[in-house]
């Protein structure tokens, strides 16, 4: 597992940009009470999506506005088509953990 960041540090609504070893990003969301993480990069461009915006639980891509559902990576809107990688989420003691 992979530790991301503590569960304190993400706020309702906002994304914390995680850069991995490598500096593969992920971006962790705090909707409606639950985590999720995702691929930071969009699937259409060069974008960060934890620049986006969250808008029904979706993610907002910040360059072209397609965006992608928060919960399950499907795209949503275009020129969005290619689905964003998501990651099961595990807390363990106050952390957020992805399995890669
Ligand atoms: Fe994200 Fe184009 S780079 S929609």
């Amino acid at each position: 597992m992979t530790r991301l960041c503590a569960v304190d540090e993400l706020d309702e609504d906002e994304i914390l940009r995680v850069e991995l070893d490598g500096g593969h990003g992920i971006a962790v969301y705090l909707l409606d009470g639950e985590i999720f993480a995702t691929d930071d990069l969009c699937t259409h461009g060069e974008a960060s999506l934890a620049e986006g915006e969250i808008e029904d639980g979706k993610i907002v891509c910040p360059f072209h506005l397609g965006s992608f559902d928060i919960r399950t990576g499907a795209a949503c809107a275009a020129p969005c088509s290619i689905a964003l990688k998501t990651y099961a989420v595990e807390i363990v003691d106050g952390a957020v953990h992805i399995a890669m």
